[in-house]
């Protein structure tokens, strides 16, 4: 059993003012992003892209926390210091993402399940070692004509329960991820059913499974209209179904919830954010940021994988980390 404070952890992961980066892309995930911007991604355009992302002066006054994938983890800056003691060295803790990713449901067309729960015990004890405080997991729940079925939300809810109490064990604070997928053009009001659904059976789940919720962070989709539904609907909204929602099924006792980005543009990922904050400022659980996408978009279009530009993509990093970091406090203003 590891002797990491769980508590202090969790508290620190939603600190005021601060979130998460994620940096977490598997490498094929990886490979779309650097196909974006015509880069090769090999082992050391990951390691250079990464690099840049963790060694962002500045950063750590924004960000407490930034969830690695397995091959960055083990990796080194250029002068070769771990990447683990280099955000260590800044203050922020590192996590990793130890799912193995969305795979088919059997029997259920167009639906997935999260796999990765076999020999999880004995990789969580390799990633304490290797300086991880938190570890994220995240399931896939998509919206179309007949579904989420009931049978794909139970499978995925049930294999993160079982997920975030070996986090526990091992000595890590699971950051427990159902995505809802906002790509259909489903209405918002879908939206906020599905995820409410699937936030029940979580915390369900959760608790049959026997995890600490004292001891867990949530990291959801807000509640936002399909990207592919003619209306859309305005941040006021969004921001009142998503704390609406949250209030529905989330218990106090949570220390902390994170968004995911999951396909906004940056500029609205930080006006809903803020503008929840700004409206709601009594609500039980701190809301704040786990972004990759609306993050770190505009960074990698600066980088396009010229080290001339890494100055250049740091500055445009820090100020996403920082307008997310100030909409945490509801003091963001466009
Ligand atoms: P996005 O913010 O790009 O959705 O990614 C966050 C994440 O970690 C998804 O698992």
């Amino acid at each position: 059993m590891s002797t990491n404070d769980l508590t202090g952890i969790a508290q620190k992961m939603v600190e005021k003012g601060k979130g998460i980066l994620a940096i977490d892309e598997s490498t094929g995930t990886i490979k779309k992003r650097f196909d974006s911007i015509n880069v090769e991604s090999t082992e050391e355009t990951r390691r250079a892209y990464r690099e840049l992302l963790i060694t962002t002066p500045g950063g750590n006054d924004y960000v407490s926390g930034m969830i690695l994938y397995d091959e960055t983890i083990r990796q080194k800056t250029a002068d070769g210091t771990p990447f683990t003691k280099a955000l260590v060295d800044q203050g922020i803790m590192p996590g990793i993402k130890v799912d193995t990713g969305a795979k088919d449901l059997a029997g259920h067309p167009d639906e997935k399940v999260t796999e990765g729960l076999d020999g999880l015990r004995e990789r969580l004890n390799e990633y304490v070692e290797l300086g991880a405080k938190f570890a994220k997991w995240r399931a896939v729940i998509t919206i179309g004509d007949h579904i989420p079925s009931q049978a794909c939300i139970e499978a995925n809810c049930h294999a993160l329960a079982r997920y975030a109490a070996l986090c526990q064990e091992a000595g890590l604070v699971p950051m427990v991820e159902p995505e809802t997928l906002m790509d259909a053009d489903n209405t918002i009001e879908r939206c906020f059913n599905v995820t409410e659904r699937t936030l029940h059976t979580l915390f369900d789940q959760l608790y049959r499974q026997g995890v600490s919720i004292e001891h867990t962070i949530l990291k959801v989709n807000m509640v936002v209209s399909g990207k592919q539904c003619p209306t859309q609907a305005e941040p006021d909204q969004v921001a009142d179904l998503t704390v609406k929602c949250l209030k529905n099924t989330v218990p106090a006792s949570l220390p902390g919830i994170v968004f995911l980005s999951g396909g906004q543009s940056a500029a609205k990922a930080t006006e809903h954010l803020n503008l929840m904050n700004r409206k709601y400022t009594d609500l039980p659980w701190p809301l704040s940021f786990s972004y990759g996408r609306a993050l770190q978009e505009p960074c990698l279009k600066a980088w396009s994988g010229n080290p001339d530009n890494v100055q250049e993509a740091q500055k445009i990093l820090l100020h996403r980390e920082k307008c997310n970091g100030l909409a945490t406090l509801g003091k963001y203003d466009a």
